[in-house]
């Protein structure tokens, strides 16, 4: 498969915003073009041509989908728990993020061969995450029964809490660029994993058209009622959970429980890019963004919102 490789020099931080789009998010600078979608560097890109080269889900999987920053961590979290009935003690011992790996950055880095085969302690259940857009991983998904889940969060905390994120990250060098410059560059589609509006849409139009195999939710939802979301999981999951079972999963899984746990808190996550493990927690909160993007960049962003969600009668995301 082709793909294209752009470089940038990221201490060139005052590139007029005018310029071509030019990739500044992640170290080593770079980001690659494949299939209408930007992925954050060759050796990303690699690793995902990887797994939609090699990964044969199994009907008993569940697939964690996920644009970056979107609650990926929380989710982990919440279908452990509804599928091991030992979750407690992994939450307390393991990152949600090992505990339910992901295809193209842990499962296919470490090991060219794949994941191992199911097991019959979790009664054949395997659950992994990936940033993949339906768009380029659409065969692997349908090639079995194995379930997706998606979930997806409005644009402009998405686009506020990886810009922290990025910040993070103790090989990017301080500070390069604005949260204005980030959201600038989120708008053009030029982000890891991007373009974002594509990304919901794949997912979420096949959530549409074959909802017993694609669980669509969204973080606000969840925020909202999680009680209610974790039932519905449960139940798309084929393991329903009772109200006291759900209520306790909620409880474990919350963002304070989980960003307070040891395992959470000291630490790195992923090495290559020196992200430290209480990165994946931040604020966890609806509405973040008003603290950060000017009232220019907001109506930029809703009006990209209304162009590409609504029109498509995704009535989400303002
Ligand atoms: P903020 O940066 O807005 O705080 P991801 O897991 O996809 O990387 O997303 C990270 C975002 O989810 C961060 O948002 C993080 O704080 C939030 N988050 C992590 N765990 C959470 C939880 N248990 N409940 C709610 N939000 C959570």
């Amino acid at each position: 498969m082709e793909f294209s490789q752009h470089s940038a020099n990221i201490s060139s931080s005052s590139s007029p915003l005018s310029s071509p789009p030019v990739p500044f998010w992640w170290q080593p600078s770079q980001q690659a073009h494949f299939n209408g979608f930007w992925f954050p560097g060759s050796d990303n890109l690699r690793r995902t041509l990887k797994v939609v080269d090699s990964f044969k889900p199994q009907s008993r999987d569940v697939i964690l989908a996920s644009f970056p920053k979107t609650g990926t961590t929380w989710l982990k979290s919440l279908l452990y728990s509804i599928t091991h009935s030992s979750s407690l003690d992994s939450l307390n011992h393991n990152h949600p993020h090992l505990l339910v790996p992901s295809l193209e950055l842990l499962v296919f880095a470490t090991n060219p061969a794949g994941p191992a085969a199911p097991s019959d302690e979790t009664g054949g259940t395997r659950i992994f995450n990936t940033h993949i857009p339906y768009q380029v991983l659409s065969g692997n998904l349908n090639s079995s029964d194995c379930k997706v889940v998606y979930v997806t969060r409005n644009p402009k905390d998405t686009v506020i809490s990886l810009f922290h994120y990025v910040k993070k990250s103790k090989t990017f060098e301080e500070a390069p660029w604005t949260v204005e410059e980030a959201a600038d560059q989120f708008c053009k589609g030029v982000v890891p994993y991007g373009p974002y509006y594509e990304h919901v849409l794949g997912y979420r139009k096949e959530s549409l058209e074959n909802p017993q195999k694609v669980f669509f939710v969204t973080y606000e939802e969840l925020k909202g009622d999680p009680i209610a979301h974790v039932k519905r999981l449960a139940e798309f999951l084929g393991c329903p959970v009772g109200e006291e079972a759900a209520e306790e999963i909620v409880r474990r899984c919350s963002f304070g429980e989980l960003s307070n746990a040891a395992v959470n808190k000291s630490g790195d996550m992923f090495t290559w890019l020196g992200l430290p493990n209480n990165s994946f927690f931040r604020k966890g909160e609806v509405g973040d963004y008003a603290n950060f993007l000017s009232p220019e960049t907001i109506r930029r962003i809703d009006d990209l919102t209304v162009d590409k969600f609504h029109k498509a009668g995704f009535m989400y995301g303002i």
